[in-house]
C-alpha cells in the first residue's frame, strides 16, 4: 500500500489517543536535538537521518519492527515522502509522511474549551511545538485574543467557526521566544491591538496603551477583562483577570516555575520587579484559575489536557520560589538558575516590535523550538 500524507493535527490526535505509532524523524541529529515532536503521551520515536536510508536502506528499515504503523517527519516534506516510499516498498502498509514538515508541527494550535459559563467561552489554544498557550474569549459574536501566535489562518478560521469577529488582541508582553500574531491579526481584521507601553514604546506598531487596572469589555455586557501590570519577566508584563475568575498570567506565574527576569540583560533590576509582582500575586484570591502563556512539559496539563490550575496550587507547587523572602534572596536564586538565551531572541524582539521585517523562511527559522521563558527547569526548582 502506498504511503499517505498526514497533517500535524492528525499526528497530535494519534498521540493523544495513544495510538500505537512509531515516529521516524529523518532530519539530521542536530536538528532533531534542537526540536522534535512532543505529545501529551509517551510515544516511540526514532531519529534515523534521511541519508542513512539512502546509504544503508536495509539496516535502517530493520530498526523498525515489521508491521509497525510508521509516521515519518522531516524538515519540509520531500525527504519524509521519499523515506515513506522506501518503507512501503519494504512491506510496511501503514506509513504516513507529515505534510509541510516539522514547521507545521511547530505552528500547530490545538483549541481547548476552558469554560462555558454565563454565556461566554474561554478557549486555550495550545501550541505543543512551542510549549505556549494563547487564549480566545468569546461573547456574543465578538472574540478577544491574548498572545496569538503568527498562525493567522487558524485564528481567522476559528473566529469564523464560532460566528464571531476578532475585536481586540492583547499582548501580555513583548515576546522574545516566538513571533507574535497580534500585529498581523490587527492589520487583517481591524481588531484593536493593546499592549503595555513599557514594552512597546518605540515599536513601529499602532496600538492602544494598556492602563493598569483598566477594564476592557465587549459591546454588549459579557465578562470584563481587567489589566493588571505584573512587571518582572519584562518591564511591561501584564496579566489579565477575566470575569474575576481567570488569571491570564502571561509569562509571570507558570504552573511550574515563574517567568525568567533575565532575558533583557538586566537580571537584577527585573528580578527585583518580579519579586514585588510575585508578592502581589500571593495576595490575590487563591481560587483564581491560572492560565499561563507557557508550559515546560505535558505533565503540567490537567485531565482534560488543559494547562490550568488554581492560583494557590501554582504557588504551592513552586514553594521554593515563593518562599524566598527578600528581593536579594530572589535575585540570588535567579542568578543561580540563569542560562543563556537562544541567540534568535534578540531578533524576535525586533520582529515583534516591527523594527525589522523578515520573510516567511526566516520567520520559520526564528519561530521554531520550545520556549525558554521559565526561570528554572522543573528539576532545578525542586532541588532549589
Ligand atoms: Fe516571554
Amino acid at each position: 500500500m502506498s504511503a499517505f500524507q498526514y497533517k500535524a493535527a492528525e499526528l497530535y490526535n494519534w498521540l493523544v489517543d495513544n495510538e500505537n505509532i512509531v515516529i521516524v524523524d529523518v532530519r539530521n541529529k542536530k536538528e532533531f536535538a534542537k526540536f522534535k515532536v512532543e505529545g501529551p503521551r509517551p510515544c516511540e520515536m526514532l531519529n534515523i537521518p534521511y541519508f542513512d536510508f539512502m546509504e544503508f536502506e536495509e539496516e535502517s528499515i530493520a530498526k523498525i519492527p515489521p508491521g509497525s504503523r510508521v509516521r515519518i517527519v522531516c524538515a519540509k516534506e520531500a525527504s519524509a515522502k521519499y523515506v515513506a516510499d522506501i518503507f512501503s516498498k519494504n512491506g510496511f502498509n501503514d506509513v504516513g509522511y507529515l505534510q509541510g514538515g516539522i514547521n507545521t508541527w511547530g505552528n500547530l494550535l490545538v483549541p481547548g474549551l476552558v469554560t462555558d459559563p454565563n454565556g461566554y467561552q474561554l478557549y486555550q489554544f495550545i501550541r505543543p511545538g512551542k510549549g505556549s498557550c494563547s487564549y480566545g474569549l468569546v461573547h456574543d459574536g465578538e472574540m478577544m485574543l491574548f498572545d496569538p501566535s503568527r498562525n493567522l489562518e487558524f485564528y481567522l478560521e476559528f473566529a469564523k467557526s464560532r460566528n464571531c469577529r476578532i475585536t481586540r488582541t492583547f499582548e501580555t508582553h513583548l515576546q522574545a521566544d516566538y513571533i507574535a500574531g497580534s500585529r498581523i491579526i490587527s492589520e487583517e481584521t481591524g481588531a484593536e491591538f493593546l499592549a503595555n507601553e513599557a514594552d512597546f514604546k518605540g515599536a513601529k506598531i499602532t496600538y492602544t496603551a494598556l492602563t493598569d487596572g483598566a477594564e476592557y469589555t465587549f459591546s454588549s455586557d459579557g465578562p470584563r477583562v481587567r489589566a493588571m501590570f505584573t512587571p518582572g519577566h519584562t518591564p511591561g508584563s501584564t496579566s489579565f483577570l477575566v470575569d474575576d475568575t481567570f488569571l491570564l498570567s502571561g509569562d509571570t506565574v507558570f504552573i511550574k516555575s515563574v517567568g525568567r527576569p533575565d532575558l533583557g540583560g538586566k537580571a537584577e533590576e527585573w528580578a527585583t520587579m518580579l519579586f514585588a509582582t510575585l508578592q502581589k500575586m500571593q495576595q490575590l484570591d487563591g481560587g483564581l484559575t491560572v492560565l499561563p502563556a507557557h508550559f515546560i512539559g505535558w505533565d503540567e496539563a490537567d485531565a482534560n489536557l488543559l494547562f490550568a490550575c488554581p492560583l494557590r496550587e501554582a504557588i504551592a507547587g513552586n514553594q521554593a520560589i515563593y518562599d524566598l523572602r527578600t528581593p536579594e534572596e530572589f535575585t540570588v536564586f535567579i542568578k543561580k538558575h540563569m542560562r543563556p538565551q537562544p541567540e534568535e531572541y534578540a531578533r524576535i524582539r525586533l520582529v515583534n516590535a516591527n523594527l525589522v521585517q523578515v520573510d516567511e523562511d526566516e520567520q520559520n527559522t526564528l519561530d521554531i523550538g520550545k520556549n525558554e521563558c521559565a526561570a528554572s527547569a522543573y528539576k532545578q526548582v525542586k532541588a532549589a
